[in-house]
């Protein structure tokens, strides 16, 4: 990575992977790496254990589906929840691929044209000292225009209000601008799930600014 430079997750493990968790990662994992040859569609950054992820795959039974997550806790239960009891991936997740590391490493290394970018409740990094470990700074939005497609839309949803704040005083340093279909999107396809995890989360949704 060009500037890779700080860090911007939290911990890469959490408590022991269950032994099927383990067998997971070691056997249906690899299998899923996204290749260079398909076309990926949407993508989603910091799926934590891809609740959202597999509710976009149902939703879009016929785009292909790129997680970036590197807790690798967060990588097996999304796994145990795609798979049957004889780890083959259920048809309604096939188009999920996954890379189980720092979205920006990927970003980097190679070039995307995402009709949709999703990054649900980054995290906040509230300490003043920590400030600089916000992934969504300006430098790093532009990155994601660069692999948005000409009519894409990354969509921000957030319920840290402070953060909600810092994140939108870096769009105009940035080649994107903020789109007023945003709650719409939202509130038609993914109220649902918002309602059960968070009290009132407040969206972004950016498209190219020219
Ligand atoms: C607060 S959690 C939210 C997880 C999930 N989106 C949700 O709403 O439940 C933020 C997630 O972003 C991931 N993350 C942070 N920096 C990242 C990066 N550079 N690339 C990919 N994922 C990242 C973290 O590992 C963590 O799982």
């Amino acid at each position: 990575m060009e500037k890779q430079e700080i860090r911007t997750f939290g911990r890469r493990h959490g408590k022991k992977l269950s032994t099927r968790q383990k067998s997971l990662v070691r056997n249906v994992l690899p299998g899923i790496a996204p290749t260079e040859s398909e076309q990926i569609n949407i993508l989603e950054i910091g799926f934590g254990a891809g609740e959202h992820l597999r509710e976009l795959a149902v939703a879009n039974p016929e785009k292909t589906i790129l997680g970036a997550e590197p807790f690798v806790n967060g990588v097996a239960s999304l796994l145990s929840a795609i798979t049957n009891e004889s780890n083959q991936i259920l048809p309604e997740f096939r188009r999920i691929r996954v890379f189980p590391d720092d979205v920006r490493l990927i970003l980097n290394a190679r070039e995307f044209n995402f009709a949709e970018i999703w990054i649900l409740h980054p995290d906040p990094w509230s300490k003043a000292r920590h400030e600089k470990r916000r992934l969504l700074n300006a430098d790093f939005l532009d990155l994601l225009s660069k692999h948005l497609a000409q009519n894409g839309k990354i969509i921000i949803g957030t319920d840290h209000w402070e953060y909600y704040d810092w994140i939108m005083n870096q769009i105009p340093n940035t080649n994107l601008r903020q789109t007023d279909s945003a709650h719409d999107i939202v509130k038609t396809r993914y109220q649902k799930k918002n309602m059960a995890h968070t009290a009132e989360p407040k969206y972004i949704i950016l498209t190219h600014a020219a």
